[in-house]
């Protein structure tokens, strides 16, 4: 496929045979279709120990066990950054793909830039174009591999990172408290904490009921915050996938969903959110996911095993082999799902 595929390919008024998924797995429910029941909660008072704080911790806790994912609103995350962030993506997905690729170096060392794969020509069935970069600590950036375009990238992503590592921290303070341990419990699981971030654009689709923007996944990682825009397609179900609702967009609000390593540790009583993007013909979409992961050679094992409970994991193993395994399970799932075809 040339450069420039997907922005192409969204002009045309059929869809292109690669992003038409399998019946199953279309979309069941549209872009638009909002429901409210994923909780939204404010932490407006969560440092106020003695007065809001418990009641706030309870409301994120059952949100968690519940769900696994919600909105946090009242983060403390300055809204003037939030939109700073939105409108710098968004100026750096409408650049050539030329001036995007310049950038790109997929396989390469962390401090860098990875550019979508579509741009590269790779064949792959998500109906969106990324761009990904390892953003913590900001002293392993290597800037002169990062775009220098548009300009201002660079230290917003910085002052976001900080914040929203911040704000991880504190969401995982509320687990570990819960989980009746040390508030710095889960953080330390992690080891060196690592933040990574992926810029998702999902093109207007001329046939969005077919495909997806991307397909149904746990996040691997502790814990992830979601920015997304007004326009809506994240879906999340908690019924294995029979019914599935559309996040409602809220303005300035992190969309929190907990990963298979924060299931784990939990021992599973924290749910790792099954989650979806879809896509539609009338708007363009972008979402900004940071995902808080451990350090690959952190230990993967429950941090508190309740009586009477068995541990969901038959052994200690690390991230990055509990990674390898996830990739490998799924690999094998659409091997099997193609022979049964
Ligand atoms: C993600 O799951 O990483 C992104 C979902 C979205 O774009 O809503
Ligand atoms: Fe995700």
């Amino acid at each position: 496929m040339a450069p420039s595929t997907l922005t192409a390919l969204a002009e045309e008024k059929t869809l292109q045979q690669s992003f038409v998924r399998d019946q199953d797995e279309r979309p069941k429910v549209a872009y638009n279709q909002f429901s409210d029941e994923i909780p939204v909660i404010s932490l407006n008072g969560i440092d106020d120990v003695g007065g809001r704080r418990s009641e706030i911790c309870k409301k994120i806790v059952e949100a968690f066990e519940d769900w696994g994912i919600f909105q946090v609103v009242d983060h403390g995350v300055d809204a003037k950054l939030i939109s700073e962030m939105t409108r710098l993506a968004r100026e750096f997905f409408a650049l050539s793909p030329e001036e995007k690729l310049r950038f790109d170096m997929s396989g390469g060392k962390k401090g860098g830039f990875i550019v979508s794969s579509h741009l590269k020509g790779e064949a792959v069935l998500d109906w969106r174009e990324i761009v990904t970069y390892f953003s913590y600590p900001i002293s392993a950036r290597d800037y002169s591999r990062w775009p220098d375009k548009p300009e201002g990238w660079r230290s917003a992503t910085e002052e976001y990172s900080e914040r929203l590592m911040e704000l991880a921290c504190k969401l995982l303070e509320v687990l570990s408290e819960a989980m009746g341990l040390d508030k710095e419990a889960l953080t330390k699981a992690c080891v060196d904490m690592d933040q990574k971030v992926v810029v998702n654009f999902y093109p207007k689709c001329p046939q969005p009921d077919l495909t997806l923007g991307l397909k149904r996944h746990t996040d691997p990682g502790t814990i992830t915050l979601l920015l997304q825009d007004q326009v809506g397609g994240l879906q999340a179900t908690r019924d294995g996938g029979n019914t599935w609702i559309t996040v409602q967009p809220v303005d300035g609000a992190f969309v929190v969903n907990l990963g298979d390593h924060g299931h784990y540790l939990s021992n599973g009583r924290f749910k790792n959110s099954d989650h979806q993007a879809v896509v539609n013909s009338n708007y363009s979409r972008l979402s900004i996911a940071t995902f808080q992961n451990p350090a690959p050679e952190a230990i993967v094992y429950p941090l508190k095993i309740r009586e009477g409970e068995k541990p969901v994991l038959d052994e200690p193993i690390t991230f990055s082999e509990m990674y390898r395994r996830k990739m490998s399970k799924d690999i094998e799932l659409a091997r099997l799902k193609k022979l049964a075809k």
